[in-house]
């Protein structure tokens, strides 16, 4: 643990805001902030590069030089102590000459968890640990829940009317927040690795579920549809974006052309170096940028360049009509293959079972889920205890007659959340809970 100085957590608070400037941007690995601070000033600053390298604190200490000599450093999770694809960060506060180093977060991953503490300590290095370890926790917390439970961190997010509605039957996307609040759910997209929808809100909403705030078009997360029988419109907007923004179907392994015996589990999808659980970014033809939050995997393999997409019988565009859902061998195998062929990836994998489907997007390197509903969706999620926080905004608006009912209400938040905190956007209200473990 190490004595705790009076100015240890004041700096720590500054390095975890730093952190947080890059969250779900470092995909696979954790956005990690470092300060070097001599003499109460800061001579030395980083967060995690975009795509997760350099890592924070050799550009931290670059930024220092001959000032690290002695100095403090403050990190958020331990340092790295192993040679992945950038040399040990505890080698490199040793051979700057830093004095101290203040830890929030001890790594959880079993090869640097305790080692980088150690291989600092026996140079002469101070260390204290576990310096706003709740606040760091918070803001590792996709890395974490990766690292501890091979899954994603489960958001939750749902927007509840007056009357206690999400929505209203076959009418499609009923605006029920204000601006303020979709503004910040569009911040929260963007700190976040992949999004996921249940294919009733697909069909009904017709939702792009990007980023679209000036600047931050380039972090939209992977789009997921739970659509156990393939039913998503090909001239839905998810499937007409697919190639600027990767589309993920999971589909049931019932329909798939290998049968429920051969259907792949995408867990046995290769590809994942467990170095602060990096894997190498591999763009995608169609990423905007090498910024852009596409984990390797998702690399969907479709080929490059756009290829025409041949309409299938009955196919019409976006909201309820459009949802078909194919019940033939033959229709099923011309869907797979007239949305591959539009860019969009199928995933046999029981959309009815996330505690399947989560691992394996793990596996692929998604860090956090924002599982965005609908009422079905979000019940099941609940349901298999696989939600870390809800937020919960609530609306003035009311739904009335032809309501869907929200599966949760604030009245009814389940056993194990803490309330986190309330935020008032325009007339709506968030509440954030937190599982607590
Ligand atoms: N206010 C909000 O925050 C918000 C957010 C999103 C959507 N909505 C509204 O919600 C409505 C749609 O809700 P919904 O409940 O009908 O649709 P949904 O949850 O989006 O999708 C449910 C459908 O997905 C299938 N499904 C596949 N895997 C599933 C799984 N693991 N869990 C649950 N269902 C799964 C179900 O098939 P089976 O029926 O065959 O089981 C069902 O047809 C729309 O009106 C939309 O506007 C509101």
């Amino acid at each position: 643990m190490g004595i705790v100085q009076p100015e240890d957590e004041r700096f720590m608070a500054a390095a975890i805001r730093l952190a947080r400037w890059h969250t779900g941007q470092t995909s696979t690995n954790p956005s990690v902030g470092c300060l070097i601070v001599r003499d109460g000033a800061i001579v030395g600053r980083a967060v995690t590069a975009l795509g997760g390298r350099p890592h924070a604190e050799p550009q931290a200490l670059a930024e220092a030089g001959e000032l690290a000599r002695s100095a403090t450093a403050y990190v958020t999770l331990e340092p790295c102590s192993h040679h992945g694809k950038t040399p040990p960060c505890a080698e490199a506060l040793i051979a700057y000459g830093v004095g101290r180093v203040v830890i929030s977060v001890t790594d959880p991953d079993v090869r640097v968890s305790g080692r980088g503490i150690a291989m600092l300590r026996d140079a002469g290095i101070e260390v204290t640990t576990g310096v706003l370890e709740e606040e760091g926790r918070q803001s590792l917390a996709g890395y974490l829940t990766r690292q501890t439970k091979n899954r994603p961190y489960v958001t939750l997010k749902l927007a509840v009317s007056a009357d206690g509605m999400i929505g209203r039957e076959g009418v499609g996307q009923v605006a029920i927040t204000g601006p303020e609040a979709r503004a910040q759910v569009q911040a929260l997209r963007a700190e976040t690795d992949a999004i996921l929808v249940g294919i009733g809100t697909a069909i009904s909403d017709d939702p792009l579920l990007t980023v679209r705030t000036p600047g931050l078009e380039a972090q939209s997360p992977v789009r997921i549809v739970l659509d156990p029988a393939l039913a998503l419109p090909l001239t839905s907007k998810l499937v007409e974006t697919a190639r600027e923004v990767p589309v993920i179907v999971v589909a049931s392994e019932e329909v798939s052309p290998l049968g429920a015996e051969e259907g792949l589990p995408p867990s046995a999808l290769p590809g994942i170096s467990p170095t602060r659980g990096e894997i190498g970014k591999r763009p995608t033809p169609s990423s905007p940028s090498s910024d852009s939050k596409v984990p390797a995997s998702a690399n969907l393999g479709q080929g490059a360049g756009p290829q025409p997409i041949s309409p299938l019988v009955g196919e019409m565009s976006g909201r309820t009509e459009g949802g078909n859902t194919p019940t033939e061998p033959a229709e099923i195998d011309s869907r797979h293959t007239a949305l591959e062929a539009a860019g969009v990836e199928v995933l046999y994998c029981n959309p009815y079972h996330p505690e399947v489907l989560l691992p394996a997007l793990a596996t692929r390197g998604i860090s956090s889920l924002l599982v965005e509903g609908g009422a079905k969706t979000a019940k099941l999620f609940l349901e298999t205890g696989l939600v870390d926080r809800i937020q919960l905004y609530q609306a003035p608006v009311v739904i009335g007659e032809g309501g869907i009912e929200s599966p949760l209400q604030a009245t009814d938040i389940p056993s194990g959340f803490a309330h986190r905190g309330t935020y008032i956007f325009g007339a709506d209200r968030l509440d954030e809970y937190e599982r607590e473990n």
